[in-house]
């Protein structure tokens, strides 16, 4: 179902934040913190959300704009873990 010519609608973006923000816990890496350790920020409000980082010596990509991935990729990876260009790795 999930084609970049689908329209998107509330229901879609509802279950992707829930995907994100929810479920994948995708902030916990992708997201910098604070002096104290809190993310900064757990929804797309915050400006720090998402935006990457470093975590114990890895580099963590920006997951906002991400222009070397389509859509299609994106929806793939975050359907089924893997896409041409990544795997999910670990829990
Ligand atoms: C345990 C920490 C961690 C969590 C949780 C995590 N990521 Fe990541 N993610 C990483 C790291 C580290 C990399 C960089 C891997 C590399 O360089 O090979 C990465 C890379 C990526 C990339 C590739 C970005 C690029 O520019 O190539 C995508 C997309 C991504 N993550 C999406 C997600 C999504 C969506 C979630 C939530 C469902 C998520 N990640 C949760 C640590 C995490």
């Amino acid at each position: 179902m999930a084609s970049s010519e689908a329209a998107v609608n509330g229901d879609d973006i509802a279950r992707g934040a829930y995907l994100v923000q929810g479920l994948g816990h995708c902030g916990s890496c992708h997201t910098p913190r604070a002096l104290t350790l809190q993310e900064n920020g757990l929804d797309e409000r915050a400006a720090a959300y998402l935006t990457g980082t470093e975590l114990n010596g890895w580099n963590v990509p920006a997951l906002r704009g991400m222009p070397h991935w389509n859509e299609d990729e994106i929806a793939e990876y975050l359907g089924s873990g893997r896409n041409a260009k990544a795997s999910v790795a670990g829990r």
